[in-house]
């Protein structure tokens, strides 16, 4: 196994190449042949490893690409989840090397080189490195487990469509865990399993004033002016000691017990790095939680965006008829996104000062995730970092989402692994986002020993 990845090393990484270099951004409509061809390369590669059945599967929106390998019916079966869809690149201005022209760089962080592309991290550069341990599990006659594989193309857009077709093949689908590498690692070369992933309440939010924009000299004052409006109402989302204002947001929120929580500090964090890497003069967020609780245990109101009125050269004396706001929300577990969009929906009306209207749509949401520590699947990934890593991997509860994982606990009852290989300084969904060249291959080389693991465990 050593040896083939090792003898291959380089195809990996050409193949990977060709992979960043296809634009499979889901957001814009623009990039749609890109985002079939992503699928269909997917596909190839999973083909080119040995995959049975393997198939485009075409749904209302992006294919869900499957494939699968069944040693035996009666070994264990792991189903492995990735995304083949990216973030816009934007703001490509700020790129150093074009996004979907994937070269290698070394950082501070990446001695040995990183891989810059849209995509290197989340998710191509980690979904690759199942393809590439599958390829090498099959090649040197290595496959202890069952194997399916479903990687998707609206990840990044909600994953509107995977729903459905998970509810429509819980037969294919079925199996005894589900492996995913889609989440990062808590410090460099400090091995890490994710354990809790935050829900998501997306919602966009109108606010309407008069007919037209109207002369702010001659009506300033007089009419209610929408943008003053709008961010006057987001001042109140939250009160002095940055907790949500939104009446029973908190209702549901799980309490931490306080082992629990000396145990998240335990992990290794350094609150001068953070502040460093991100040259932040101070932190700030909810009193009385740590930085690591703020961003994983506690839910967030954040505006993504906000626009409105003349924001061209020069000045421009105008009052605009309408202001915009994405606000999402970060929800912790026992919480329901269609709850607290309802709650937020309520409160954001209310709080509308006379002379405007307000107008609420949700965008999409999605359940916040747990994944127990004592679980079979969990003790496999354990032993295969330790294998790979030479030391115990450390339990991280994270602040972002992947609102499918609560789905297919749903659906298929079954548990999700969360063996991510990023790290938050590879800059996923920002310019320059990278992937190290050796998490990479550690992924890699690690990824077959969680299914030697596993089927040990599911013998045990
Ligand atoms: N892979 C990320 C989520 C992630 C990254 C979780 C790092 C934990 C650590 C995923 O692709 C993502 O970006 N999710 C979105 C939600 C989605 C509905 C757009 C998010 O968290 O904003
Ligand atoms: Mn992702
Ligand atoms: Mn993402």
């Amino acid at each position: 196994m050593e040896n083939y990845i090792a003898q291959n090393r380089q195809r990996f990484l050409d193949e990977l190449f060709a992979l960043l270099s296809i634009p499979s951004v889901s957001a814009d409509p623009s990039f749609s042949e890109d985002v079939i061809a992503t699928a269909d390369a997917t596909a190839e590669y999973l083909r080119a490893a040995g995959a049975q059945n393997v198939e485009v599967c075409q749904t209302p929106g992006y294919p869900v690409v499957y494939g699968e390998y069944i040693v035996d019916p009666n070994r264990p079966t792991v189903l492995v989840y990735g995304h083949y869809d990216v973030q816009p690149a934007d703001p490509i201005a700020l790129w150093s090397s074009p996004p979907f022209e994937p070269e290698i760089r070394t950082t501070d962080i990446h001695p040995e080189g990183a891989i810059f592309a849209r995509g290197a991290c989340d998710d191509k550069g980690q979904f690759f490195m199942h393809v590439k341990a599958f390829e090498a599990m099959v090649a040197t006659g290595n496959v202890p487990c069952n194997l399916k594989f479903m990687i998707e193309g609206e990840e990044e857009v909600g994953s509107a469509n995977l729903a459905g077709y998970v509810k429509q093949n819980h037969e294919r689908l079925a199996c005894d865990v589900i492996l995913i590498s889609d989440t990062g690692m808590v410090a460099p070369g400090v091995p890490s399993l994710t354990t809790g992933l935050r829900g998501l309440s997306y919602v966009e939010v109108e606010v309407t004033g008069p007919n037209r924009d109207l002369h702010s000299g001659l009506y300033g004052g007089a009419v209610a002016n929408p943008i003053n409006a709008l961010t006057d109402m987001i001042a109140q989302l939250h009160d002095d000691k940055k907790r949500i204002t939104i009446p029973g947001f908190y209702d549901r929120v799980e309490t931490l017990t306080e082992g629990e929580r000396a145990e998240l500090a335990q992990s290794p964090f350094s609150l001068e790095a953070y502040k460093k890497a991100l040259d932040l003069v101070d932190v700030a967020g909810e009193a009385g939680y740590s930085t690591m609780e703020r961003n994983s245990i506690r839910p967030t109101l954040d505006v993504n965006g906000i626009w409105g009125g003349y924001t061209g050269a020069g000045a421009k004396t105008v009052i605009a008829s309408t202001a915009h706001a994405k606000i999402s929300m970060r929800l912790v577990p026992n919480q329901d996104p269609k709850e607290i969009t309802e709650l937020f929906t309520q409160y954001f009306l209310s709080i509308a000062p006379a002379g405007v209207t307000v107008k609420v749509t949700p965008h999409h949401g999605g359940q916040p995730y747990v994944c127990p520590t004592d679980h079979p699947g969990y003790r496999a990934a354990v032993a295969a970092l330790s294998d790979s890593f030479g030391q115990k991997a450390v339990p991280v509860r994270s602040g972002g989402s992947i609102p499918i994982v609560a789905l297919f606990e749903a659906e298929l009852g079954a548990k999700s692994i969360l063996m991510g290989f990023g790290l938050d300084s590879d800059a996923i969904h920002s310019p320059n986002e990278h992937y190290g060249v050796a998490n990479y291959f550690k992924g890699i080389e690690t990824i077959p020993l969680f299914y030697r693991h596993f089927a040990a465990e599911a013998k045990a």
